[in-house]
Protein backbone atom coordinates (compact mmCIF):
# COMPACT_ATOMS: atom_id res chain seq x y z
CA UNK A 1 0.00 0.00 0.00
CA UNK A 2 1.64 3.90 -0.99
CA UNK A 3 1.88 5.98 1.42
CA UNK A 4 1.43 9.28 1.16
CA UNK A 5 2.42 12.42 3.40
CA UNK A 6 0.31 15.66 2.19
CA UNK A 7 1.45 18.76 3.60
CA UNK A 8 -1.79 21.43 4.30
CA UNK A 9 -4.00 18.94 3.53
CA UNK A 10 -7.27 20.76 6.15
CA UNK A 11 -6.70 24.09 3.84
CA UNK A 12 -8.77 24.43 0.83
CA UNK A 13 -6.97 22.73 -2.23
CA UNK A 14 -5.04 19.83 0.00
CA UNK A 15 -8.56 18.98 1.66
CA UNK A 16 -10.04 18.65 -1.99
CA UNK A 17 -7.25 16.61 -2.98
CA UNK A 18 -7.45 14.30 -0.07
CA UNK A 19 -11.39 14.20 -0.43
CA UNK A 20 -10.42 12.89 -4.39
CA UNK A 21 -7.34 10.50 -4.24
CA UNK A 22 -10.16 8.54 -1.46
CA UNK A 23 -12.39 8.90 -4.66
CA UNK A 24 -9.99 7.47 -6.65
CA UNK A 25 -8.13 5.14 -4.89
CA UNK A 26 -9.91 4.01 -1.96
CA UNK A 27 -8.35 2.08 0.41
CA UNK A 28 -5.47 0.89 -1.75
CA UNK A 29 -3.83 4.39 -0.86
CA UNK A 30 -2.46 5.41 3.14
CA UNK A 31 -2.56 9.30 3.93
CA UNK A 32 -1.39 11.08 6.90
CA UNK A 33 -2.38 14.71 6.67
CA UNK A 34 0.46 17.25 8.53
CA UNK A 35 -1.15 20.43 9.15
CA UNK A 36 -0.33 23.05 11.57
CA UNK A 37 -3.80 24.41 11.50
CA UNK A 38 -3.48 28.11 10.68
CA UNK A 39 -6.60 30.36 10.45
CA UNK A 40 -6.65 28.47 6.75
CA UNK A 41 -6.54 25.30 8.52
CA UNK A 42 -10.02 23.30 9.48
CA UNK A 43 -10.43 19.60 10.43
CA UNK A 44 -14.10 19.97 9.63
CA UNK A 45 -12.90 19.63 6.06
CA UNK A 46 -11.85 16.17 6.86
CA UNK A 47 -15.33 14.83 9.30
CA UNK A 48 -16.22 12.40 6.42
CA UNK A 49 -12.68 10.94 6.16
CA UNK A 50 -11.72 11.20 9.80
CA UNK A 51 -11.98 7.55 10.97
CA UNK A 52 -10.86 5.66 7.78
CA UNK A 53 -8.48 3.16 9.65
CA UNK A 54 -5.57 4.62 6.04
CA UNK A 55 -6.28 8.05 7.17
CA UNK A 56 -4.14 10.10 9.85
CA UNK A 57 -3.81 13.62 11.03
CA UNK A 58 -0.95 15.09 12.87
CA UNK A 59 -0.43 18.28 14.08
CA UNK A 60 2.60 20.08 13.41
CA UNK A 61 3.94 22.95 11.59
CA UNK A 62 6.69 21.90 8.33
CA UNK A 63 9.68 24.12 9.96
CA UNK A 64 9.66 21.61 12.54
CA UNK A 65 12.66 19.56 11.65
CA UNK A 66 12.46 17.56 14.31
CA UNK A 67 8.61 16.28 14.19
CA UNK A 68 8.97 16.31 10.09
CA UNK A 69 11.67 13.97 10.72
CA UNK A 70 9.94 11.58 13.19
CA UNK A 71 7.23 11.51 10.68
CA UNK A 72 9.58 10.04 7.91
CA UNK A 73 11.55 7.88 10.51
CA UNK A 74 8.19 6.34 11.97
CA UNK A 75 6.05 5.66 8.23
CA UNK A 76 7.53 4.51 5.01
CA UNK A 77 6.43 7.27 2.69
CA UNK A 78 6.39 6.58 -0.86
CA UNK A 79 4.78 10.16 -2.12
CA UNK A 80 5.16 13.68 -0.50
CA UNK A 81 2.77 15.95 -1.98
CA UNK A 82 3.59 19.55 -0.69
CA UNK A 83 0.57 22.02 -0.62
CA UNK A 84 1.04 23.97 3.21
CA UNK A 85 2.34 27.45 3.04
CA UNK A 86 0.29 30.90 3.36
CA UNK A 87 -1.55 31.73 0.52
CA UNK A 88 -3.18 34.91 0.42
CA UNK A 89 -1.62 37.94 -1.70
CA UNK A 90 -3.26 40.38 0.32
CA UNK A 91 -2.09 38.93 3.88
CA UNK A 92 1.69 38.81 2.30
CA UNK A 93 1.61 42.31 2.00
CA UNK A 94 0.66 42.86 5.32
CA UNK A 95 2.88 40.48 6.64
CA UNK A 96 5.62 38.86 4.57
CA UNK A 97 7.59 37.57 7.39
CA UNK A 98 5.92 34.41 7.89
CA UNK A 99 5.49 33.81 4.15
CA UNK A 100 8.82 33.68 4.41
CA UNK A 101 9.10 31.35 6.98
CA UNK A 102 6.76 28.67 5.59
CA UNK A 103 6.87 28.68 2.14
CA UNK A 104 10.74 29.13 2.20
CA UNK A 105 11.78 27.42 5.11
CA UNK A 106 9.38 24.97 5.48
CA UNK A 107 9.83 23.72 2.09
CA UNK A 108 13.40 23.43 2.82
CA UNK A 109 12.40 21.42 5.40
CA UNK A 110 10.37 19.10 3.77
CA UNK A 111 12.89 18.63 1.57
CA UNK A 112 15.60 18.05 3.88
CA UNK A 113 13.34 15.74 5.50
CA UNK A 114 12.30 13.22 2.61
CA UNK A 115 16.21 13.54 1.10
CA UNK A 116 17.42 12.12 4.47
CA UNK A 117 14.54 9.36 4.60
CA UNK A 118 14.87 7.97 1.04
CA UNK A 119 18.99 8.82 -0.13
CA UNK A 120 21.00 5.75 -0.52
CA UNK A 121 24.92 5.18 0.57
CA UNK A 122 25.52 5.86 -2.81
CA UNK A 123 23.57 8.96 -3.07
CA UNK A 124 20.98 7.32 -5.32
CA UNK A 125 17.46 7.07 -4.01
CA UNK A 126 15.30 4.53 -2.97
CA UNK A 127 13.05 3.55 -6.17
CA UNK A 128 9.36 4.67 -6.70
CA UNK A 129 9.71 7.33 -4.30
CA UNK A 130 8.24 11.10 -5.29
CA UNK A 131 7.91 14.48 -4.27
CA UNK A 132 5.63 17.18 -5.67
CA UNK A 133 5.63 20.94 -4.50
CA UNK A 134 2.48 22.79 -5.65
CA UNK A 135 3.33 25.81 -6.98
CA UNK A 136 1.56 29.00 -8.18
CA UNK A 137 1.52 30.74 -11.89
CA UNK A 138 1.82 34.12 -9.93
CA UNK A 139 5.79 32.64 -9.75
CA UNK A 140 5.73 34.15 -13.79
CA UNK A 141 4.99 37.78 -12.60
CA UNK A 142 2.10 39.76 -14.45
CA UNK A 143 1.14 39.51 -18.22
CA UNK A 144 -0.42 41.97 -20.64
CA UNK A 145 -3.57 41.86 -22.36
CA UNK A 146 -2.04 40.42 -25.31
CA UNK A 147 -2.71 37.02 -25.35
CA UNK A 148 0.60 35.76 -24.49
CA UNK A 149 1.06 33.23 -21.59
CA UNK A 150 2.90 31.64 -19.12
CA UNK A 151 5.35 28.62 -19.80
CA UNK A 152 7.10 26.43 -17.84
CA UNK A 153 10.16 28.10 -19.95
CA UNK A 154 8.64 31.69 -18.37
CA UNK A 155 11.34 33.39 -16.60
CA UNK A 156 10.37 33.59 -12.96
CA UNK A 157 9.17 37.64 -12.16
CA UNK A 158 7.68 37.45 -9.01
CA UNK A 159 5.76 40.94 -7.81
CA UNK A 160 4.50 40.49 -4.45
CA UNK A 161 5.76 38.73 -1.30
CA UNK A 162 3.20 35.64 -1.71
CA UNK A 163 4.73 34.90 -5.34
CA UNK A 164 8.53 36.02 -4.11
CA UNK A 165 8.27 33.40 -1.75
CA UNK A 166 6.44 30.66 -3.75
CA UNK A 167 9.15 31.17 -6.49
CA UNK A 168 12.13 30.73 -3.58
CA UNK A 169 10.60 27.28 -2.64
CA UNK A 170 10.38 26.39 -6.07
CA UNK A 171 13.96 27.37 -6.72
CA UNK A 172 14.61 24.86 -3.85
CA UNK A 173 12.72 21.88 -5.38
CA UNK A 174 15.07 22.75 -8.46
CA UNK A 175 17.99 22.59 -6.69
CA UNK A 176 17.32 19.84 -5.47
CA UNK A 177 16.72 18.10 -8.41
CA UNK A 178 19.59 19.66 -10.02
CA UNK A 179 22.25 18.76 -7.34
CA UNK A 180 21.20 15.65 -5.96
CA UNK A 181 18.94 13.82 -8.52
CA UNK A 182 16.11 14.44 -5.97
CA UNK A 183 12.76 12.47 -7.62
CA UNK A 184 10.72 15.38 -7.35
CA UNK A 185 8.34 17.62 -9.92
CA UNK A 186 6.81 21.03 -9.65
CA UNK A 187 3.36 22.00 -10.73
CA UNK A 188 2.47 25.88 -11.40
CA UNK A 189 -1.58 26.03 -10.85
CA UNK A 190 -3.77 28.87 -12.12
CA UNK A 191 -6.47 30.15 -9.69
CA UNK A 192 -8.42 27.50 -8.06
CA UNK A 193 -12.12 27.97 -7.15
CA UNK A 194 -14.62 25.12 -5.31
CA UNK A 195 -15.76 24.00 -1.81
CA UNK A 196 -13.91 24.68 1.45
CA UNK A 197 -12.38 27.90 -0.15
CA UNK A 198 -11.47 30.32 2.38
CA UNK A 199 -13.35 33.28 2.46
CA UNK A 200 -10.60 35.66 2.22
CA UNK A 201 -10.04 35.34 -1.91
CA UNK A 202 -12.05 36.69 -4.35
CA UNK A 203 -14.85 34.05 -5.24
CA UNK A 204 -15.93 32.82 -1.82
CA UNK A 205 -15.67 35.76 -0.31
CA UNK A 206 -18.38 37.65 -3.16
CA UNK A 207 -20.59 34.37 -2.53
CA UNK A 208 -20.47 35.10 1.33
CA UNK A 209 -21.11 39.00 1.18
CA UNK A 210 -23.68 38.99 -1.42
CA UNK A 211 -25.43 36.43 0.37
CA UNK A 212 -25.68 38.61 3.22
CA UNK A 213 -26.23 41.66 1.13
CA UNK A 214 -22.54 43.11 1.76
CA UNK A 215 -20.64 45.24 -0.39
CA UNK A 216 -18.76 43.49 -2.65
CA UNK A 217 -15.22 45.00 -3.00
CA UNK A 218 -13.43 45.48 -6.03
CA UNK A 219 -9.98 46.78 -6.39
CA UNK A 220 -8.73 48.53 -8.92
CA UNK A 221 -10.84 48.85 -12.12
CA UNK A 222 -12.12 45.49 -11.91
CA UNK A 223 -10.68 44.67 -15.27
CA UNK A 224 -7.60 42.50 -14.02
CA UNK A 225 -7.94 38.91 -15.43
CA UNK A 226 -7.06 35.48 -13.80
CA UNK A 227 -7.13 31.77 -15.41
CA UNK A 228 -9.94 29.93 -13.45
CA UNK A 229 -9.87 26.42 -12.62
CA UNK A 230 -11.96 24.38 -10.77
CA UNK A 231 -9.75 22.56 -7.68
CA UNK A 232 -10.60 18.78 -8.58
CA UNK A 233 -9.60 19.21 -11.87
CA UNK A 234 -6.22 20.67 -10.09
CA UNK A 235 -6.12 17.29 -7.97
CA UNK A 236 -6.53 15.33 -10.89
CA UNK A 237 -3.85 17.18 -12.41
CA UNK A 238 -1.80 16.40 -9.86
CA UNK A 239 -2.03 12.82 -9.22
CA UNK A 240 -1.40 12.53 -12.97
CA UNK A 241 1.99 14.52 -13.35
CA UNK A 242 3.38 12.46 -9.90
CA UNK A 243 2.47 9.39 -11.75
CA UNK A 244 2.90 9.81 -14.85
CA UNK A 245 5.44 12.88 -15.25
CA UNK A 246 8.52 12.74 -16.40
CA UNK A 247 10.57 13.28 -12.37
CA UNK A 248 12.25 16.56 -12.60
CA UNK A 249 9.91 18.63 -14.69
CA UNK A 250 7.76 21.39 -14.02
CA UNK A 251 4.26 21.34 -15.11
CA UNK A 252 1.71 24.12 -15.65
CA UNK A 253 -1.57 23.40 -14.71
CA UNK A 254 -4.74 25.43 -15.87
CA UNK A 255 -5.95 26.59 -18.68
CA UNK A 256 -8.09 29.14 -20.80
CA UNK A 257 -10.58 30.00 -18.27
CA UNK A 258 -9.42 33.94 -18.42
CA UNK A 259 -11.76 36.21 -17.08
CA UNK A 260 -11.95 39.93 -15.73
CA UNK A 261 -12.50 40.33 -12.02
CA UNK A 262 -15.91 42.17 -12.64
CA UNK A 263 -16.81 39.49 -15.18
CA UNK A 264 -16.66 36.88 -12.58
CA UNK A 265 -18.47 38.78 -9.71
CA UNK A 266 -21.38 39.54 -12.10
CA UNK A 267 -21.99 35.45 -13.20
CA UNK A 268 -21.49 35.22 -9.33
CA UNK A 269 -24.14 37.61 -8.93
CA UNK A 270 -26.55 35.95 -12.10
CA UNK A 271 -26.06 32.68 -10.53
CA UNK A 272 -26.75 33.24 -7.33
CA UNK A 273 -30.32 35.16 -8.47
CA UNK A 274 -30.80 31.67 -10.45
CA UNK A 275 -30.26 29.05 -7.79
CA UNK A 276 -31.87 30.87 -5.04
CA UNK A 277 -35.07 29.05 -4.44
CA UNK A 278 -38.02 32.15 -5.20
CA UNK A 279 -38.98 32.11 -1.58
CA UNK A 280 -35.67 32.51 -0.39
CA UNK A 281 -35.41 36.58 1.50
CA UNK A 282 -31.58 36.58 0.46
CA UNK A 283 -33.06 37.00 -2.90
CA UNK A 284 -33.66 40.46 -2.64
CA UNK A 285 -30.23 40.72 -1.03
CA UNK A 286 -28.02 40.03 -3.95
CA UNK A 287 -27.97 42.48 -6.56
CA UNK A 288 -25.46 44.21 -8.91
CA UNK A 289 -26.09 47.34 -6.66
CA UNK A 290 -23.63 45.81 -4.20
CA UNK A 291 -20.63 46.21 -6.29
CA UNK A 292 -18.10 48.62 -4.75
CA UNK A 293 -14.65 49.88 -6.32
CA UNK A 294 -12.17 49.77 -3.71
CA UNK A 295 -8.64 51.26 -3.67
CA UNK A 296 -6.35 48.71 -5.95
CA UNK A 297 -4.33 46.11 -4.13
CA UNK A 298 -0.25 47.38 -4.28
CA UNK A 299 1.57 45.93 -7.13
CA UNK A 300 -1.43 44.30 -8.21
CA UNK A 301 -0.41 41.75 -11.16
CA UNK A 302 -2.52 42.37 -14.69
CA UNK A 303 -3.02 39.18 -15.95
CA UNK A 304 -2.34 35.43 -14.86
CA UNK A 305 -2.93 32.97 -17.83
CA UNK A 306 -1.51 29.44 -18.44
CA UNK A 307 -1.02 27.45 -21.48
CA UNK A 308 -1.44 23.93 -20.71
CA UNK A 309 0.26 22.71 -23.81
CA UNK A 310 2.89 20.30 -21.82
CA UNK A 311 0.62 19.00 -19.25
CA UNK A 312 -1.94 18.19 -22.46
CA UNK A 313 1.32 16.61 -25.02
CA UNK A 314 2.43 14.45 -22.26
CA UNK A 315 0.53 13.67 -19.65
CA UNK A 316 -2.88 13.88 -21.47
CA UNK A 317 -4.13 16.22 -18.60
CA UNK A 318 -6.80 19.22 -19.62
CA UNK A 319 -9.82 20.98 -17.78
CA UNK A 320 -12.64 18.89 -17.58
CA UNK A 321 -14.79 21.38 -15.46
CA UNK A 322 -16.38 24.59 -17.71
CA UNK A 323 -16.31 27.73 -15.26
CA UNK A 324 -20.21 27.81 -15.98
CA UNK A 325 -20.46 24.23 -14.31
CA UNK A 326 -18.03 24.66 -11.70
CA UNK A 327 -19.20 27.70 -10.23
CA UNK A 328 -22.41 26.52 -9.73
CA UNK A 329 -20.93 23.78 -8.33
CA UNK A 330 -19.46 25.69 -5.73
CA UNK A 331 -22.99 28.00 -4.99
CA UNK A 332 -24.80 24.63 -4.47
CA UNK A 333 -22.16 23.68 -1.82
CA UNK A 334 -22.32 27.05 0.08
CA UNK A 335 -26.10 26.58 0.15
CA UNK A 336 -25.27 23.30 1.73
CA UNK A 337 -22.75 24.44 4.10
CA UNK A 338 -23.92 27.48 5.86
CA UNK A 339 -22.85 26.34 9.18
CA UNK A 340 -19.26 25.74 7.82
CA UNK A 341 -18.73 29.34 6.38
CA UNK A 342 -20.34 30.96 10.01
CA UNK A 343 -17.52 28.92 11.84
CA UNK A 344 -14.73 30.33 9.57
CA UNK A 345 -16.15 33.74 9.58
CA UNK A 346 -16.57 33.99 13.56
CA UNK A 347 -14.10 35.44 15.31
CA UNK A 348 -10.75 36.20 13.70
CA UNK A 349 -11.90 36.87 10.06
CA UNK A 350 -14.02 40.07 11.16
CA UNK A 351 -10.86 41.21 12.72
CA UNK A 352 -9.11 40.54 9.20
CA UNK A 353 -11.90 41.75 7.49
CA UNK A 354 -11.91 45.14 9.11
CA UNK A 355 -8.48 46.01 9.14
CA UNK A 356 -8.24 44.94 4.95
CA UNK A 357 -11.40 46.74 3.94
CA UNK A 358 -12.16 49.42 6.13
CA UNK A 359 -11.66 52.72 5.04
CA UNK A 360 -10.12 51.50 1.95
P1 LIG B 1 -4.78 27.45 2.12
O1 LIG B 1 -4.26 28.75 2.68
O2 LIG B 1 -6.24 27.25 2.00
O3 LIG B 1 -4.22 26.24 3.02
C1 LIG B 1 -2.91 26.16 3.48
C2 LIG B 1 -2.84 25.06 4.52
O4 LIG B 1 -1.48 24.97 4.96
C3 LIG B 1 -3.70 25.30 5.76
O5 LIG B 1 -4.38 24.13 6.12
C4 LIG B 1 -2.68 25.69 6.81
O6 LIG B 1 -3.09 25.36 8.14
C5 LIG B 1 -1.46 24.90 6.38
N1 LIG B 1 -0.21 25.49 6.86
C6 LIG B 1 0.15 26.81 6.78
N2 LIG B 1 1.34 26.98 7.36
C7 LIG B 1 1.76 25.75 7.80
C8 LIG B 1 2.91 25.28 8.48
N3 LIG B 1 3.89 26.12 8.83
N4 LIG B 1 2.98 23.96 8.78
C9 LIG B 1 1.99 23.11 8.43
N5 LIG B 1 0.87 23.51 7.81
C10 LIG B 1 0.75 24.81 7.49
O7 LIG B 1 -4.04 27.28 0.73
P2 LIG B 1 -4.56 26.63 -0.62
O8 LIG B 1 -5.32 27.65 -1.39
O9 LIG B 1 -5.19 25.32 -0.31
O10 LIG B 1 -3.18 26.41 -1.38
C11 LIG B 1 -2.43 25.21 -1.20
C12 LIG B 1 -1.16 25.28 -2.02
O11 LIG B 1 -1.48 25.47 -3.39
C13 LIG B 1 -0.23 26.44 -1.64
O12 LIG B 1 1.09 25.98 -1.69
C14 LIG B 1 -0.50 27.49 -2.71
O13 LIG B 1 0.64 28.28 -2.93
C15 LIG B 1 -0.80 26.61 -3.91
N6 LIG B 1 -1.69 27.20 -4.93
C16 LIG B 1 -2.88 27.74 -4.57
C17 LIG B 1 -3.73 28.26 -5.56
C18 LIG B 1 -5.09 28.83 -5.22
O14 LIG B 1 -5.77 29.36 -6.11
N7 LIG B 1 -5.56 28.74 -3.98
C19 LIG B 1 -3.34 28.23 -6.90
C20 LIG B 1 -2.09 27.65 -7.22
C21 LIG B 1 -1.28 27.14 -6.23
P1 LIG C 1 -7.48 36.37 -4.91
O1 LIG C 1 -8.66 35.46 -4.81
O2 LIG C 1 -6.94 37.01 -3.67
O3 LIG C 1 -6.35 35.56 -5.69
P2 LIG C 1 -4.91 36.08 -6.30
O4 LIG C 1 -4.65 37.44 -5.84
O5 LIG C 1 -3.95 35.09 -5.72
O6 LIG C 1 -5.07 35.98 -7.79
O7 LIG C 1 -7.86 37.54 -5.91
C1 LIG C 1 -8.29 37.28 -7.24
C2 LIG C 1 -8.45 38.60 -7.94
O8 LIG C 1 -9.54 39.33 -7.34
C3 LIG C 1 -7.23 39.52 -7.80
O9 LIG C 1 -7.05 40.23 -9.02
C4 LIG C 1 -7.62 40.47 -6.69
C5 LIG C 1 -9.12 40.59 -6.83
N1 LIG C 1 -9.89 40.81 -5.57
C6 LIG C 1 -10.82 41.86 -5.52
O10 LIG C 1 -11.03 42.62 -6.48
N2 LIG C 1 -11.52 42.02 -4.35
C7 LIG C 1 -11.33 41.23 -3.25
O11 LIG C 1 -11.98 41.46 -2.18
C8 LIG C 1 -10.38 40.15 -3.34
C9 LIG C 1 -10.13 39.24 -2.17
C10 LIG C 1 -9.69 39.98 -4.52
Amino acid sequence: MRTYLVTGGAGFIGTNYIHYMFRKYGDAIRIINVDVLTYAGNLENLREVEDKENYTFVRADITDAEAIAKLFAENEIDRVVHFAAESHVDRSIRDPEVFVKTNVLGTAVMLNCAKTAWELPDGSFMPDKKFLHVSTDEVYGSLEEDGTYFYETTPYAPHSPYSASKASSDMLVKSYIDTYHFPANITNCSNNYGPYQFPEKLIPLVINNALQGKKLPVYGDGKNVRDWLYVDDHAKGIDMVQELGRLGETYNIGGHNEKQNIEIINIIIDTLQEMLPADDPRRALVSRDLITYVEDRKGHDRRYAIAPDKIKAEIGWEPETKFEDGIRRTIAWFFEHEEWMKNVTSGDYQKYYEEMYQNR
